[in-house]
């Protein structure tokens, strides 16, 4: 039977955070790992009402099969939205209702990428990219990433070295680092690829999460032509309903279209249909400043912790928004060996070392403060403190031993 597999799916790996959650099961464990929002923010009564009225009111039609663009309401919402908020217009046929923004992920690799294709992906970068990308077997340029954005000298290279087809970026509070780009950075990195013929992917599933800060400029405003945006309901609404878009110019989405019909012919419209009556009856910003009041105090409870409970020489991201802080622990510590004695001690998180395209370990681990309550925060941090505490004096007596 393993012949019969093809070389694709057997070159990508397991998706090592679903590995680690199984051993997060066990609900003595104080778990940092998952990549979830906290489902008490989830709007039950809302949706079920909207769903109630939708079948009540809407008729067979919505049990129908329907266009693979998607609800053309929905996408006058998300064009809506973005002129709203950041002052672009989107026209309405530029708008591809996607299930979750990972299918735009999986149609942008349809579509693009041949084998051996020349990728940049960020570093650290986000695990299902890597994961969706993957599939289509493109050479990846890992390019890093930290405080204030991208490092644009190393860009340079591979985009002179290269010819990159596709630059995959999560500008605002990334996963896994929590890092957003500066608008600085933005405009060298865009100002970079203006003259090549490299399209920027910008997923911005978490922009929308912002509880300190200002809003950024985005690519698609400095370089219309050359990015293709990403947006998803499920860190604002419910990750179960599978809804995000993509936003492309006409010339990519015909192809994108042509590889979404191939995959599913349409996003579940019903869903679609649903999440646009709960859109139409409910105020989606004042259920977002909800979470993100939670969620920005979440954060600030756990700084506050790694301060007092974290070695001084452990560094870690301060985000102004989304779900996740990225810990570098002092050079020379492997994060693998702290997931092991963390456990012991009932406390779990994602080593970095799925979120590189090429490392076997580091010193390097991803930590979610959406998912938590401030006392649980502080009680995990203080034993994720102290498993720190003794790898490295565990690692020091080694040493001397040596
Ligand atoms: C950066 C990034 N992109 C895409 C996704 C997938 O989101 P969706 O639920 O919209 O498929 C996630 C999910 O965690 C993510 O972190």
């Amino acid at each position: 039977m393993e012949n019969a597999f093809s070389d694709r799916i057997t070159d990508v790996p397991k998706s090592f955070i679903r590995e680690i959650l199984k051993v997060t099961i066990d609900p003595s464990i104080i778990s940092f790992a998952g990549g979830l929002p906290n489902r008490l923010f989830f709007p039950v009564k809302a949706l079920q009402k909207a769903s109630n009225d939708v079948f009540a009111e809407e008729g067979n039609d919505i049990l129908q099969y329907a266009n693979s663009e998607g609800y053309l309401a929905l996408r006058q919402f998300i064009a809506e939205r973005y002129r709203k908020q950041e002052d672009l217009e989107i026209p309405v046929e530029d708008i591809l209702i996607t299930s979750g923004s990972q299918q735009g992920l999986d149609l942008l690799g349809k579509t693009f990428l041949n084998e051996g294709d020349d990728l940049i992906i960020e570093e650290p970068g986000y695990l299902g990219a890597i994961q969706a990308f993957a599939m289509y077997r493109p050479r990846f340029h890992p390019v890093q990433v930290s405080e204030g954005g991208m490092d644009t000298v190393a860009l340079g290279g591979v985009l002179n070295e290269r010819q990159p087809k596709l630059l995959y970026t999560v500008t605002n509070f990334q996963n896994p680092s929590g890092i957003s780009y500066s608008d600085g950075n933005r405009g060298a990195v865009a100002d970079m690829v203006r003259d090549s013929s490299c399209l920027i992917i910008q997923d911005d599933p978490y922009g929308d999460l912002r509880f300190s800060g200002t809003r950024k400029i985005s690519f698609k405003r400095l370089l219309p032509k050359n990015t293709v945006l990403l947006g998803s309901f499920s860190k604002t609404v419910a990750p179960a309903l599978r809804l995000g878009w993509l936003v492309a110019p006409p010339p990519i989405m015909d192809k994108l279209i042509i590889a979404k019909q191939a995959a599913d012919l349409h996003t579940n419209s019903l869903v679609q249909r649903i999440l646009y009556r709960y859109l139409c009856d409910n105020d989606l910003d004042a259920h977002i400043a909800t979470i993100i009041h939670q969620y920005g105090k979440q954060k600030e409870t756990m700084i506050a912790a790694i301060k007092e409970y974290f070695p001084a020489d452990v560094q870690y991201t301060n985000p102004e928004g989304g779900m996740f802080l990225w810990v570098t622990l002092p050079a020379g510590m492997s994060s693998m060996a702290l997931f092991e004695a963390a456990i012991k001690k009932k406390v779990a998180f994602v080593p970095g070392t799925p979120f590189y395209v090429d490392r076997k370990d580091s010193n390097t681990l991803r930590l979610n403060f959406s998912c938590s309550d401030e006392p649980t925060i502080v009680e995990g941090i203080k034993r994720l403190g102290n498993s720190i505490k003794g790898l490295f004096y565990k690692q020091e007596i080694d040493r001397c031993l040596q």
